[in-house]
């Protein structure tokens, strides 16, 4: 045994504070850079293993919709005779590089009524109860994944700027 180890534990109280010190910092960086979505999560699409793991959660969940290759339903602007819209593509085509990362988030795990305008019937179901949040944070990277680097890097200032704004 050492002998510092007796002399620490005599200390609790600094040991406590230096814990709550620690807290407070992550706090405050967790404030500060954003840490993600209010969710605790975050998508990036430079990880190889979040990717691959939101490439199956797409498959399962998602490509039925908006496409085996992220190209959406035919015609995808143009409303359905019951009312609301065909699925739209997830590349860059599409419409969902737009919205910044937690507004993606939102929509996916709580369906597309959270964001619709009043009276649109919105045919996006949310994904909170089939899958989890990692899950569903995981499929978006996997669509930003196929994002070109122009794209991306618009989306991602779209994103600063809804973060700063928050
Ligand atoms: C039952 C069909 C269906 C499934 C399954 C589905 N979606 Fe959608 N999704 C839609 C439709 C339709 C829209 C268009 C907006 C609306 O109707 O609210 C949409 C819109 C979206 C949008 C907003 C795009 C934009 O440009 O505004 C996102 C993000 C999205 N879906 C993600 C997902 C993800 C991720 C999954 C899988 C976890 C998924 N969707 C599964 C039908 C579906």
């Amino acid at each position: 045994m050492t002998e510092s180890a007796p002399k620490r534990l005599s200390r609790p109280a600094s040991a406590l504070a230096a814990l709550v010190a620690v807290a407070a910092l992550a706090a405050v960086a967790y404030l500060v850079w954003g840490g993600g979505g209010a969710d605790g999560g975050a998508a990036d699409p430079d990880d190889p293993a979040q990717v691959a793991l939101g490439r199956a959660v797409y498959a399962e969940h998602c490509a039925a919709c908006h496409g085996v290759n992220l190209e959406g339903q035919p015609d995808w602007r143009s409303r359905l005779p019951g009312g609301g819209l065909p699925a739209p593509p997830h590349d860059e085509t599409g419409h969902t590089w737009h919205h910044p990362d937690q507004q993606l988030f939102e929509i996916t795990k709580y369906g597309g009524a959270r964001y619709a305008p009043p009276g649109f019937q919105s045919n996006m179901p949310g994904f909170g109860e089939a899958a989890s949040d990692a899950e569903l944070w995981a499929a978006l990277a996997y669509i930003m994944r196929s994002w070109p680097d122009k794209i991306r890097i618009r989306q991602n200032g779209i994103d600063r700027r809804a973060r700063a704004a928050r």
